[in-house]
């Protein structure tokens, strides 16, 4: 696997919502080797301390400009710092980790709960050509800003709220049944929580559509060495979701 760890210069850091951000940093050698689904391990100080070291998956890359976007959520306090970071800052950046999905779809569906709609970004426009579409679900309409995101790069945008507030009442699985008869999609990606891809592999196993899962997981490494990540696989053999994902085919995952 090929991956190098750099002095990453940020470029510029944007509020995108209440608390979240995107970050862009230049890493050239990363970007330009980087593939939809990968992580890079940042660590924001020269410290030790574990906390400052953190997984993000790649929301964005553009490899003639050197530069990774990751997009994050404030949930404790290495985000926090994070936060602090502005143009010009230098932090630790190691990748691209992890194996990416596949990009053979033709008629590509994407589905994504929450934060896990940030890697599918640079999966969408990776599909350029052929136009993905996109099923999103959130808690509520302030969650729900990735339309705008989106917006350019997927060709349909089917949303859900848990309250109803924006799109269809309920949750993103439901709509799935609907999606598949409707369109012949050839593959899906899903990234979000377990439960809502829980729900997409056995629906998707149901309808007959290859279905690849991007898993979140605790990684304190993010290099194989300390098997803090691993989740059960479908074989009863344990994966470690840094070195051997963290995209799966649904099949290969105990649920
Ligand atoms: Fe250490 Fe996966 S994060 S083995």
């Amino acid at each position: 696997m090929a991956k190098t760890c750099v002095k990453a210069q940020v470029i510029e850091q944007n509020t995108i919502a209440g608390d979240v951000f995107a970050l862009i940093v230049a890493a050239p050698e990363i970007a330009a080797i980087a593939r939809p689904g990968q992580f890079v391990h940042l660590r924001l100080a020269d410290t030790l301390d574990p906390l400052l070291r953190r997984p993000f998956s790649i929301a964005d890359c553009n490899a003639e400009q050197g530069t990774l976007t990751v997009i994050y959520r404030v949930v404790g306090r290495g985000t926090v710092l994070m936060t602090k970071l502005q143009a010009g800052d230098i932090i630790d950046c190691m990748g691209p980790l992890g194996k990416g999905f596949d990009l053979t779809a033709q008629r590509p569906l994407l589905i994504g709960g929450g934060m896990g709609l940030a890697p599918l970004v640079m999966l969408a426009k990776a599909f350029c050509s052929r136009p993905a579409t996109i099923l999103m679900g959130g808690r509520n309409e302030q969650e729900l800003f990735w339309p705008e995101i989106y917006a350019g790069v997927c060709q349909n945008i089917h949303i859900t709220t848990d309250d109803g507030s924006i799109g269809h009442r309920g949750f993103t699985v439901d709509l799935l049944p609907e999606l598949l008869k409707q369109d012949k999609f050839d593959r899906i990606y899903a990234c979000g929580p377990h439960a809502m891809l829980k729900g997409v592999a056995e629906t998707a196993a149901y309808y007959g559509v290859p279905c690849q899962v991007s898993l979140e997981e605790y990684m304190a490494c993010g290099v194989g060495a300390c098997l803090s990540c691993t989740c059960a696989g479908a074989s009863g053999k344990r994966h470690k979701v840094c070195t051997d994902g963290p995209v799966f085919w649904a099949e290969e995952v105990a649920w």
